[in-house]
């Protein structure tokens, strides 16, 4: 089990998640942060934090974001290997034109 980082994080990355969490395990691209699910130990820290409500337990993501399970794996694979986009403090949100659920 994970949590996994969903649509709403599209474009907005607020980044208030990968500020509390006790393994370091969020890793973001240009587009928005995920969880290493290697990593996760699901203390839902990160779920509160995070403004636009994108952070779900592995089970109870929304059936149309399921996508993002494999995603979320996928991209800190590819991230961590490549010594890349581990993020462990706040910075400036990017409130894209993409983030739909603004604050
Ligand atoms: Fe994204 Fe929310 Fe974190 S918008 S960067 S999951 S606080």
């Amino acid at each position: 089990m994970s949590h996994i980082v969903t649509a709403n994080c599209n474009d907005c990355k607020y980044t208030d998640c990968c500020v509390v969490c006790p393994v370091e395990c969020f890793y973001q691209d240009d587009t928005m942060l995920y969880i290493d699910p290697q990593d996760c130990i699901d203390c839902e820290a990160c779920v509160p934090e995070c403004p636009v409500e994108a952070i779900f337990a592995e089970a109870n993501t929304p059936a149309q974001w399921t996508s993002y399970i494999q995603l979320n794996a996928e991209k800190c694979a590819a991230l961590k290997g490549s010594g890349d986009g581990h993020i462990t403090e706040k910075q400036d949100a990017k409130e894209g034109p993409g983030c739909t659920g603004k604050k």
